[in-house]
């Protein structure tokens, strides 16, 4: 077997795994998507390779420091994946991965299975072909990045010595376009959480008591079209105040990357109309300003057939978007101050946090993020562009945080790799050249 084809055979055992880290049923595929994970570690020959448990699903560690003098990089993924529903809409089974022209199809293939696997074959090229590494590497790979999970934060405050590094290498984002190679820079941070809204105490009828009585379901609309109006206006006081508008230079950047509205409209988001501040530029809105978004709403009769009830209470599953420098606490202070003033006469509106992420903002002037550029434009013999996400990985602002060191973000994934949607996919072309990119990225640093 080629290596390329052992990389191959290895993301399948991989991707077969469903380590739905939202879903306690899934705990056992967790364990063993996370022992696959040890295992793989230890055969690329490294060190040190073991799981960390105490509570919550366990992180992956592994190590290699035997080039003294030279810089220390700590490489992060997270092995666990979204949910596959709605089951009815994969093409192949999400946890049977399904060659297709040049994509792999299943779930995590690209979020983020595939592109963890990209950093431990990219090690693993370079200690079988010299022995060694021309830089020390720690890897913490983590399974509750898409829950929420707050286990890597007790563990990176708690331990900062034994992950100690200069830069932090994170594979987790995406290309801006297949052949462009993209670093990430900035993320958004998240609070995302749920609004109880309480009217009568118990469900009425609402012919006896319509015209009298509060409606919870009415009252979240109200709260909803209150707190963000037609034109994605945000009404929370003081939410913007600390937004960092995008400088010239990013902007200029920004207005040059290959881009259609049209065609992302029609083919990448397939809406009929994009929507958002009508003064703000598409890739501002979506990577330099915060959103308020609802993803549910619970409460009342949705059965099959009619029902004539006021229910008691509703629930809406709410989060905001954070840009720098807007700090969570912050920002749920400020919705729950909106939400006083909003709050329709007759129910209670209580807002319960979830979880939360810091957003993150990296200067493209550190010689870990120009490397990592050169590396790239090496292998995919395009020059590397620098793009924000909307999107959050959490550890981002932590390891900023707690360690004081910059995240350098080399995604290998593609805008329509369907990420937390059906038929999520991998171009491969890109796992094989994101690792020769990722070792080139050892070796300049070295
Ligand atoms: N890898 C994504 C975030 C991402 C996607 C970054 C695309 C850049 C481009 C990550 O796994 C993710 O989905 N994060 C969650 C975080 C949340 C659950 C705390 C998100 O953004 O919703
Ligand atoms: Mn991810
Ligand atoms: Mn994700």
């Amino acid at each position: 077997m080629t290596d390329k084809e052992r990389y191959l055979d290895e993301l399948q055992h991989f991707l077969r795994i469903p380590s739905i880290s939202t879903d306690p049923a899934h705990q056992p595929d967790i364990a063993c998507a996370a022992v696959f994970l040890r295992d793989k570690l230890k055969r690329a020959g490294l060190r040190n390779a073991g799981l960390i448990e105490g509570c919550g699903n366990p992180l992956v560690y592994a190590e290699w420091l035997d080039a003294p003098g030279k810089p220390t990089l700590l490489l992060y993924g997270h092995y666990d994946v979204q949910p596959p529903d709605p089951l009815d809409e994969w093409i192949s089974p999400p946890f049977e991965p399904t060659i297709r022209g040049e994509n792999i199809y299943a779930r995590g293939a690209a979020d983020d299975k595939g592109l963890t696997l990209i950093l431990i074959n990219a090690v693993e090229k370079l200690l079988h072909q010299h022995g060694r590494l021309p830089v020390n590497v720690k890897f913490l790979i983590e399974g509750e990045e898409e829950s929420g999970g707050r286990h890597i934060e007790e563990y990176v405050a708690a331990k900062p010595e034994r992950i100690r590094a200069d830069a932090a290498i994170i594979s987790d984002t995406e290309m801006f376009a297949p052949e462009l190679p993209t670093i990430c820079v900035g993320l958004r941070g998240i609070v995302y959480g749920e609004l109880h809204v309480e009217g009568a105490e118990q469900d009425l009828h609402s012919g006896v008591y319509g015209g009298a009585a509060p409606n919870p379901i009415q009252a979240i609309a109200e709260i909803l079209c209150a707190l963000k109006d037609r034109d994605g206006h945000i009404h929370i006081p003081g939410l913007y105040d600390r937004v960092q508008p995008p400088s010239e230079d990013e902007r200029c950047a920004w207005a040059k990357l290959p881009f259609d509205v049209e065609e992302y409209r029609t083919k990448e988001v397939k809406v009929r109309a994009l929507t958002g501040e009508p003064e703000v530029t598409l890739f501002e809105r979506l990577w330099a300003r915060p959103t308020l978004e609802v993803h549910g709403i619970r409460g009342g009769f949705t059965g099959e057939g009619a029902k004539t009830v006021i229910a008691a209470r509703a629930v809406a599953k709410l989060s905001m978007r954070l840009v720098a420098d807007q700090r969570p606490d912050e920002a749920v202070s400020q919705l729950e101050a909106a939400l006083k003033d909003v709050c329709p006469r007759g129910v209670a509106a209580e807002f319960r946090t979830l979880h939360s992420a810091p957003p993150s903002l990296v200067s493209t002037d550190s010689r870990y993020i120009r490397a990592a550029a050169i590396a790239m434009t090496e292998v995919f013999g395009n020059e590397t562009v620098y793009t924000r996400s909307g999107g959050s990985i959490p550890i981002v602002g932590l390891f900023d945080r707690y360690l004081g060191i910059p995240s350098v973000m080399m995604g290998f994934g593609l805008p329509d790799d369907n990420l937390h949607s059906p038929n999520e996919k991998l171009f491969l072309p890109n796992f094989y050249r994101g690792i020769d990119a990722v070792a080139r990225y050892l070796e300049l640093l070295g």
